[in-house]
């Protein structure tokens, strides 16, 4: 199996000016889970030579997967300075560690550093793999857009959610396994259930790390607690308060609505309380199962082998995933 930590580790930052390098050593080698580059490469795995699994998935899917990481961590620096988030990944923010100009300019030359290693596909197979990476790349733009628009705006339905994290997090899960699929040579069917199957993990992926960003453990989450409920988020857990709110709950909720980030600690604990007696991790969680579910459902579709087995666990441990 072809080693992506490896692969990222081997990525030269050492150059100079350091202010424009540094900080991107420091993202890339702070961890992570590695998600949508193993998507990549277990779809490849798992359509390879008709799905007979007969052979290693070739060292030409590797750029792109290595493409995939780099972006989604570029998105990270721009995400964590339009979050104001100061933690992620147990350390400080590049935005908090140096300032946010060095955020903005080292996630700009990620980006640019994920393009370099999308233009090393199988020339082939490159110009595909651009359309389909700039479609990824667009959504997740728009989708941060609207998660953004979202805060300031009162009427915001779950409908809207659903669109809005389907652009911002699943489109890259869904590429991905596209992405890998298509460079080892999946068929168009099969293209279509690997992409599907992101697409479902991903919001469910979503769900779970919304739930996470009140429920989770700091420590093992890596990221701070509280930051979207702060941020008046329009996660599905506050959707799905006010859709469950008695009048009392929801004057409560209202009224928070409306508070700066002076009372931080005391407004995560109020609108924590008002979750807990509206149950609304519960019923996020099953939100998040029917969507693992769908996904599970796609794997039916493809050759059935060791890697459409880990595709399969994978959905299952994402759902009850804590860091
Ligand atoms: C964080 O993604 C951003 C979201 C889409 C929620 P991950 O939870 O995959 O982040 P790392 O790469 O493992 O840190
Ligand atoms: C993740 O949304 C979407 C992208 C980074 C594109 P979040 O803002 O919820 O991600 P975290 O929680 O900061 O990782
Ligand atoms: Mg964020
Ligand atoms: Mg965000
Ligand atoms: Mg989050």
């Amino acid at each position: 199996m072809l080693d992506i930590n490896k692969a990222i580790e081997s990525l030269d930052w050492k150059k100079e000016p350091q202010g424009l390098y540094e900080p991107i050593a420091y993202t890339l080698s702070s961890g992570g889970k590695r998600l949508r580059p193993t998507l990549a490469l277990t779809a490849a795995e798992c359509v390879l030579n008709g799905g007979l699994l007969s052979g290693d998935v070739p060292e030409n899917v590797l750029p792109a997967a290595m493409a995939l990481e780099v972006f989604h961590n570029f998105t990270l620096l721009h995400d964590d300075v339009m979050d104001r988030a100061e933690v992620r990944r147990g350390r400080p923010t590049v935005h908090a560690k140096w300032d946010d100009n060095t955020a903005i300019l080292s996630g700009d030359q990620m980006l640019i550093e994920a393009y370099k290693l999308i233009a090393k596909v199988p020339s082939d197979k490159v110009q595909k793999t651009l359309e389909l990476f700039n479609e990824m790349a667009t959504g997740v733009c728009e989708g941060q857009q609207y998660d953004i628009d979202f805060e300031k705006r009162s009427q915001v339905t779950i409908g809207d959610y659903m669109m809005m994290i389907e652009k911002k997090t699943s489109l890259l899960l869904a590429y991905a396994m596209r992405i890998g699929g298509y460079i080892a040579g999946a068929t168009a069917q099969q293209q279509q259930a690997l992409y599907q199957y992101g697409l479902h993990i991903g919001l469910a992926f979503q769900i779970q790390d919304d739930i996470l960003d009140v429920y989770g453990d700091p420590k093992t989450f890596g990221k701070a607690i509280g930051g979207d409920i702060c941020s008046n988020k329009k996660t599905l857990l506050l959707l799905t308060a006010l859709e469950n709110a008695d009048a009392e709950s929801m004057a409560e909720l209202q009224r928070w609505m409306t508070e700066d980030r002076q009372g931080a600690k005391e407004k995560i604990e109020a609108v924590t309380a008002i979750y807990d007696r509206l149950h609304v991790r519960q019923k996020c969680e099953a939100v998040m199962e029917e969507h693992t579910a769908l996904a599970l459902a796609q794997l039916d579709l493809l050759p059935q082998n060791e890697a459409t087995e880990r595709l399969r666990d994978l959905a299952e441990r994402l759902a009850v995933r804590r860091s």
